[in-house]
């Protein structure tokens, strides 16, 4: 319930002032006894040439009765309102139970399309910790712009291109094992191979031509490499499907660098013919000093592309694809010169659209117990952190509820959760340490806290199931206008306003934190009364109350990316 508008709306036809004015100067009192909103009249002394406590005395008498509001006073120089918390309670609960798993929503962006590039894996190379942010932030971004009625598309940049798949070609005509990798963690087998590969190039450096060979071959579609690196592709994406499920996410697009080969000639083309590219030492670049960056190098000097420059064809290619109203990338900080110079290329080409493009940058994650390190072979999985918090979940499940059925299932949800809400929690751009005892802590700001509090609710609504005759009808609103109530009451109401900001800023811990505000108040609110009174009325409001916040929760984790188990 918007009462500010509603406010702004009364007071604009008492005052005959601009509704927009009003809006800017109402204020909430810093202690709610004072009023829910107030309006500094000194701020209209100059407009009415009266003293403020005149101002003040004036617009009450000619506002009368304001819906959704209980009272009006004039104190001093302000007018203080207070809202009807009976009606507030009603517009709260009403709302997010007719909106259900919608709450939150809109149609804001009907008709618009949002690509969202996210998780982006390279061929080859581990899927490792390090990817989780951009994974599981681009994963809640889509659910977001969804949630707004955005048509979502997201894309999974596969790093698909380079003279790495020539060595690749060489390591497995060598020393390759179909079945192994078929059959095994395909992934891990194709890193091995890599590493050896390194390995005895640096005995035998001839190898090395061999691969530029290779990659050439590939570049000529020569069947028997094409279909070999086609086939690393394959097993690589169904290896990391695994992640993927676990996550519950999916894309809408695989279409990698690769993929943007056969475009080049005409983005080297165009560039050449708008004059904005030249040649510089043999290799072609975009000069780029004019806005202090270094030169974009579109081709190097033995004339092949590199990811600038798909990144170039990518870009083009989505806005003529899907014409979107943004294009996120959701790639860590250390890009953010790369980011910066293909984006001012795109606008050098006359292209409009590359101020709707939008590098979504995050810091770096590291463990706090495991040395995190990408050196050759050292790299930690996802898949191993996902399945050790699962892990490390179902033994305190175990301890907490040996009886729960199911366990395995929940553990899944509940550490696969505390992975994810614990790198949704902060600002994206802070570097992050993570650490197993404060993720999985169910007592801390933590995923498994909210869903063991969405849990409690489902609790508390099953065994009040029978206990007839709940509907809202008969309802008493009014017995929610104490403390612990009300501020659960407005937790759940500012859900929405934290998901448009989520949206706006690309930063879910916004919602994440609200979520965390409405399991503590939820608690406070279990803790603070009685849900199942006697009186039939005050229980009814309880109950509605406790599911509205259980909506809100369920809501708020989907959009973070968390599943919300009904029994913990
Ligand atoms: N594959 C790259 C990496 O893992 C990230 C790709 C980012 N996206 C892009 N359009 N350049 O570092």
């Amino acid at each position: 319930m918007d009462f500010k508008a509603i406010l702004c709306s009364a007071l604009s036809a008492a005052s005959g002032l601009d509704e927009d004015q009003l809006g800017g100067m109402i204020e909430t009192p810093p202690n709610p006894e004072i009023g829910d909103l107030a309006l500094p009249c000194f701020k209209l002394a100059k407009t009415f040439r009266k003293a403020p406590p005149a101002i003040a005395a004036e617009l009450k008498e000619k506002l009368g009765e304001v819906e959704g509001f209980s009272r009006i006073e004039a104190v001093g120089g302000y007018l203080n309102f207070f809202t009807d918390k009976s009606a507030f309670a009603r517009s709260v609960i009403s709302r997010v139970l007719r909106e259900g798993d919608k709450y939150g929503s809109s149609d804001e962006g009907a008709g618009r399309n949002v690509c969202v590039e996210y998780s982006s894996i390279n061929i080859a190379k581990p899927f490792g910790i390090h990817h989780i942010t951009t994974t599981v932030l681009g994963n809640s971004l889509k659910r977001i712009y969804d949630h707004l009625g955005f048509h979502t598309i997201s894309i999974n940049h596969l790093g698909d291109w380079g003279t790495q798949f020539g060595k690749m070609i060489v390591a497995y005509n060598l020393w390759g094992d179909r079945e192994k990798i078929e059959n095994g963690n395909s992934m891990r087998e194709l890193v091995a191979l890599y590493v050896k590969f390194h390995e005895e190039a640096e005995k035998h450096p001839e190898l090395n031509d061999e691969a530029r060979a290779a990659f050439h071959r590939i570049e000529m579609h020569e069947p028997a490499d094409w279909a070999l690196f086609q086939w690393f592709k394959e097993v690589t994406l169904k290896d990391v499907a695994k992640v993927y499920d676990l996550l519950g996410i999916t894309f809408d697009s695989y279409n990698g660098e690769s993929f943007y080969e056969d475009k080049m000639p005409a983005i080297i083309k165009e560039l050449a013919d708008k004059g904005i590219s030249k040649v510089d030492k043999g290799m072609t670049i975009v000069d780029l000093s004019e806005y202090d960056m270094p030169p974009c190098i579109i081709l190097k000097s033995d004339g092949s592309t590199i990811y600038a420059t798909r990144d170039i064809a990518a870009a083009k290619y989505r806005k003529e694809t899907y014409d979107f109203y943004k294009s996120l990338y959701v790639v860590a900080y250390q890009q953010n010169l790369h980011f910066r110079q293909f984006f001012k290329v795109l606008e050098l080409m006359g292209y409009e659209w590359a101020k709707d493009c939008v590098h979504v940058n995050f810091g770096m994650i590291s463990m706090e117990d495991m040395t995190f390190s990408t050196r050759k072979g050292n790299a930690i999985y996802l898949e191993d952190v996902l399945n050790t918090a699962i892990e490390k979940t179902l033994h305190i499940i175990e301890e907490k509820s040996p009886n729960l059925e199911n366990k395995e299932e929940v553990a899944r949800q509940v550490g696969v959760g505390a992975l994810v809400f614990s790198v949704l929690y902060n600002n994206r751009i802070k570097d992050y340490t993570f650490s197993w005892e404060k993720s999985l802590n169910f007592e801390g700001e933590t995923g498994p806290y909210a869903q063991y509090t969405y849990a409690r609710a489902c609790s508390v609504l099953r065994k009040a199931k029978e206990a007839a005759g709940t509907g809202i009808a008969m309802i008493d609103y009014s017995v929610l206008s104490d403390e612990s109530s009300a501020a659960l009451l407005r937790a759940i109401d500012t859900l929405p306003e934290a998901i448009r900001q989520a949206a706006e800023k690309y930063e879910p811990y916004l919602i994440s934190r609200k979520v965390i505000e409405i399991c503590s108040c939820f608690n406070k609110f279990y803790y603070d009364n009685r849900i199942m009174d006697d009186d039939a009325a005050v229980r009814a409001a309880r109950l509605a109350l406790t599911d509205a916040a259980r909506t809100a929760i369920r809501v708020g984790l989907f959009l973070v990316g968390l599943e919300a188990p009904e029994r913990m």
